[in-house]
């Protein structure tokens, strides 16, 4: 699947056996130093209590993990209040939601931390890999601790076949598929989201996803979708605006 796209690089004796475990599982190669004529483009390692995606670039310092912390503006309390147009999708009277398409997990941390029950599902093994680490972090945050709480579900599969093995259908199901960019390399776009790009490509499927949620959601559906995208199943029934997103809300009947 990564075949000279992707490496894990382990620089710490400490992380090794994690490592190889990584390796063996997504299948590709496991190296120990750092040198600047291996053929992948992408590497996992662990740097600074985090497992992170570099790409060549950044093979020295840095790097993309699942960020923990409350977005800008968000509330630090639990259950933060549910205001922005994500909440207002989602609707206060929700209880229970699946985010389908989980990636770096921005979308579900917020979702999580004004008090919905989630459960997450995301297909990519990278990916998968790099929630696991960041949903670990955040079931140590002393915050998560003293409340009780603890990190939503993640299952990894094509939520196509995931959803329909639920032992409970949620309330709603959220989904943020990749949709073509609309410029090359857009400035505007995130740097997580270039990289998931250059890693994964759009995801094809969409509408498949899509016919699946919207059979298993009790309530509703949301797409998320950039603001030049059209809806991705006709006029939605509701659709909530932010700067350059749209959140278009399907109603099950
Ligand atoms: C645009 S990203 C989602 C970003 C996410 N909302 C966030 O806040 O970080 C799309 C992600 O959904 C995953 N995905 C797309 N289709 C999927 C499917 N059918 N089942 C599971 N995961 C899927 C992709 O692998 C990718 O990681």
């Amino acid at each position: 699947m990564y075949h000279g796209k992707l490496a894990v690089l382990c620089l710490q004796q400490d992380a090794l056996s994690e490592a190889i475990c990584l390796a063996q599982r997504l299948d590709v190669p496991l190296y120990q130093e750092i040198n600047p004529a291996f053929p992948e483009l992408f590497f996992l390692t662990w740097r600074d209590g985090c497992l992170k995606l570099l790409d060549k670039a950044l093979l020295k310092k840095g790097g993309l993990s699942v960020d923990i912390e409350p977005r800008y503006g968000e509330q630090h309390s639990w259950p933060a209040p549910k205001k922005g147009v994500l909440a207002q999708a989602i609707g206060r009277k929700t209880k229970t939601v699946v985010d389908a398409t989980t990636g770096w997990g921005q979308d579900s941390l917020h979702i999580f931390r004004m008090g919905y029950a989630l459960r997450c599902i995301e297909r990519s093994p990278v990916m998968h890999a790099l929630l696991e680490d960041g949903f670990k972090r955040l079931s140590n945050k002393d915050w998560v601790v003293q409340l009780g709480l603890k990190a939503p579900e993640l299952c990894f599969g094509n939520a196509c076949d995931v959803l329909s093995t639920l032992d409970e259908n949620p309330e709603c199901i959220y989904i943020d598929p990749m949709f073509p960019a609309k410029r090359k390399k857009s400035a505007l776009a995130k740097k997580s989201m270039t990289v998931l790009r250059d890693l994964l490509g759009d995801d094809e499927d969409k509408a498949q996803l899509f016919a699946m949620a919207l059979k298993t959601a009790t309530k509703k559906v949301i797409v998320k979708c950039p603001d030049y995208a059209e809806p991705l199943a006709g006029r939605p029934d509701e659709s909530f605006k932010s700067k350059l997103l749209r959140y278009d809300v399907y109603l099950t009947r």
